[in-house]
């Protein structure tokens, strides 16, 4: 059964349709990427299954339901996660805090437990140091913990952002164009942690991406869009040799 199912997918700004009649699935567990070239609306559809938009046709089920209507910040608490194409930290705050943020951000005591510091804040907010330390561990950045965010590297922040998003515990993990402005030795290092999460977390990935060789490198199926439509989909080399398109991308 699939985890995410859209289906007759689309959104139209204006006059222009950025999403147009998408049909994609993805499973439990499943590593999916998201290509096409610039415009074809990847983001857009990011934005559709996150809630910042809401479709002007179609529909988006995430574990057998309509996920329509709701805010993203519901649709992330249904467990759906992503970090955006430009990484969003608080540049300010510690690489610690950022993700205690996130955790902060699940838990149960109201605000007058916070205010009045009741047993209960600080039982929490002992648990939220614990899972963000534990988190920061599983992926290298413990020594990192209390520097601030925006003096890390480019690589590190990106997964600082990707560390965060996995705060929430979600069932499905967007990724948009995590390699983008990377070196060769920070691609290295996200291949690197994407596979810790597919070893730690039970978690499917969509991954929207132009590295075609880190998309080709671990993807297990891939959904071309061009213009805002399905172009092609299934298995990766079937893909990337479909006549179509190997036009889009030379602009045939
Ligand atoms: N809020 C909006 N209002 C109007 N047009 C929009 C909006 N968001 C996106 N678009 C348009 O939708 C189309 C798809 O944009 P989108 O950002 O989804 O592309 P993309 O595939 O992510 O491209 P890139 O690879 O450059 O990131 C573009 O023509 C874009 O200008
Ligand atoms: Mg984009």
């Amino acid at each position: 059964m699939s985890l995410l199912k859209a289906t007759g997918l689309g959104i139209t700004f204006g006059g222009l349709k950025a999403v147009s009649d998408v049909n994609f699935d993805i499973k439990e567990r499943e590593l999916v990427g998201l290509i096409g070239p610039n415009g074809a609306g990847k983001t857009t559809f990011f934005n559709l299954l996150t809630g910042v938009y809401q479709p002007t046709e179609g529909d988006i089920e995430f574990d057998g339901k309509s996920i329509l209507g709701n805010k993203p910040y519901q649709i992330n608490n249904l467990g759906i996660a992503r970090t955006f194409q430009n990484i969003r930290l608080f540049k300010d705050l510690s690489v610690l805090d950022n993700v205690k943020i996130a955790y902060n951000s699940h838990m149960k005591y109201n605000a007058l437990t916070g205010i009045f510091r009741l047993p209960r804040y600080f039982k929490e907010e002992k648990q939220a140091n614990e899972k963000a330390i534990e988190l920061l561990k599983i992926f290298n950045l413990e020594g990192l913990a209390n520097e601030k965010s925006s003096n890390l590297p480019y690589g590190k922040q990106r997964k600082l952002e990707i560390a965060r998003a996995l705060a929430s515990n979600p069932k499905l993990l967007l990724l948009d164009e995590p390699a983008a402005g990377m070196n060769p030795s920070e691609t290295a290092e996200l291949m690197e942690t994407i596979a810790i999460i597919r070893k730690n977390f039970n978690t499917a990935i969509l991954l929207i991406e132009h590295d075609m060789g880190l998309v080709m490198g671990i993807c297990e199926r891939l959904f071309v869009l061009e213009y805002g439509m399905l172009i092609a989909s299934g298995e990766p080399q079937e893909v990337i040799n479909n006549p179509r398109v190997v036009a889009a991308y030379l602009g045939d």
